[in-house]
């Protein structure tokens, strides 16, 4: 059986094996800009949302794709490698797949039909997320909500925490902590002059500082949003580094959002969660997702925990607030996607999972090796699948042009992570291995 196509992807045979070229879905659309046929439109009365009128440019990707489209006209021929967008490329293994499928098919049958499930999720699903990932950390299962992937959950923190907070995020950072910020309405107005919004303390972190922020300059704010491994330089934060942290939010009453979508990468000794770090069930929630882990991009599911010692100022468990929140926003994951999830905590399954795990990273190591032969300085790659190359007083969209025209590879500019990306550019290791040999030999003839 082959995969479904969507689209316009493009099937294609090579060595008798089909790879499905991804075209990007809306570029078309997203090429529009807004003032584009408004003399023929119908408008509402209604206004717009004044934080999203605050936000800056397009998401991100979206911005890609709409280069790349470009690109696309102008070079028709040419065979684009994607190493932009970390979105996971290899299927799922069977023994998860089939889980699902079986329990799709009961969902046909009287006995096996379920309607909404808890809203926190299945009890044994949460139960061995806080077996698998947080063995001897003391979190319980009450305090693992299922979710459908962290994104989503980023934005039922923010719709949790509302307004009234100031926050933090690392610089460069995963968008979608910034843009949920903005939208939310706890962000000022977007400052040219610094590429900054007004309001957020962005924490810079770089080669400088090994991609931990400088506390000593760091203002307090209630919400630290804080990844590792990261997204998008791949650095992991040491023990010593989160334990800093940690007595950071505590002797300043804030609340650290730990989003660690990538712990299974981990490949050193750093913590895989916030919780191994003593004092954090009191200052942090963790967010993460099974998305990277086993491929889940697609299928959706994540989870997020909030342990019952957290409390806000006024004595009141955190954790009741997060509960009403999702009973409220969210009725619960797919249980099709649950069923997928236990399967990949299974020991089989965990096995499997970890194997897709190591063909990124070994894509990771190919990529690394590329340009560092280049003479190029490149951070992460080791307990991320995520490769962070350095090119020094250059403006990242440039690179990510240049790189673009010479070698058809989509990477992408560090700079659309925050200002201090700029002079970064991000490659996925998530890609096929044929991608990944094709795009080194690419940049190690025409960089
Ligand atoms: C750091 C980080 N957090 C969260 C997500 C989103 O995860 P999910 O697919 O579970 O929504 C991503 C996706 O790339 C990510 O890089």
């Amino acid at each position: 059986m082959t995969a479904p196509k969507f689209g316009d992807d493009e099937e294609k045979e090579t060595d008798g094996k089909f790879i499905i070229i991804q075209k990007p879905p809306n570029a078309e659309n997203l090429l529009k800009r807004p003032d584009e046929g408004l003399a023929t439109i119908h408008c509402t009365k209604v206004v717009r949302n004044v934080n999203l009128e605050k936000l800056r440019h397009n998401y991100l990707f979206p911005e890609i794709e709409a280069r790349e489209l470009e690109h696309m006209k102008k070079y028709p021929d040419a065979n684009i490698i994607r190493l932009g967008i970390g979105d996971t490329t290899e299927p799922i293994p069977d023994i998860i797949t089939s889980n699902m499928a079986e329990y799709a098919r009961g969902l046909s049958t009287r006995k096996g039909y379920k309607g909404y499930g808890a809203e926190q999720g299945n009890k044994d699903l949460r139960k061995s997320i806080a077996e698998s990932f947080y063995k001897g950390l003391g979190v319980k299962d009450a305090e693992v909500f299922v979710s459908d992937g962290a994104q989503c959950d980023i934005s039922r923190l923010q719709l949790l925490l509302g307004s009234n907070v100031s926050v933090a995020v690392q610089d460069p950072n995963f968008p979608a902590y910034m843009d949920s910020s903005v939208i939310i309405g706890q962000a000022g107005d977007f400052l040219d002059e610094t590429l900054k919004y007004k309001n957020i303390e962005y924490m810079t972190c770089g080669p400088q500082n090994n991609f931990f922020p400088d506390l000593s300059i760091t203002s307090r704010t209630d919400i630290i949003f804080f990844c590792s491994p990261n997204n998008p330089t791949g650095h992991a934060a040491s023990r010593e580094q989160l334990t800093r942290l940690v007595q950071f939010a505590r002797k300043n009453g804030s609340i650290i959002v730990y989003d660690s979508a990538y712990s299974v990468y981990i490949t050193d000794d750093s913590p895989r969660s916030i919780y191994e770090i003593p004092g954090a069930r009191e200052c942090a929630i963790e967010i993460s997702s099974f998305s990277k882990i086993a491929g889940f991009t697609g299928v959706r599911l994540g989870w997020t925990v909030v342990p019952d010692e957290l409390y806000y100022v006024n004595k009141v468990p955190v954790i009741n607030d997060f509960d009403r929140i999702v009973c409220t926003c969210f009725n619960g994951a797919s249980r099709i996607a649950q069923a997928g999830g236990l399967a990949c905590l299974s020991p089989d399954g965990f096995k499997a999972v970890m194997s897709l795990v190591a063909y990124y990273m070994e894509n990771a190591k190919i990529l690394v090796d590329t340009f560092t032969s280049l003479g190029l300085v490149v951070y992460g790659g080791v307990n991320a699948p995520y490769v962070w190359v350095h090119f020094p007083g250059s403006r990242s969209w440039n690179v990510f042009s240049e790189i673009l025209n010479k070698t058809h590879i989509i990477t992408v500019p560090g700079s659309g992570f925050g200002p201090g990306g700029e002079g970064f550019i991000r490659v996925t290791a998530f890609s096929q291995r044929e991608h990944i040999l094709e795009a080194s030999a690419r940049l190690r003839r025409f960089l």
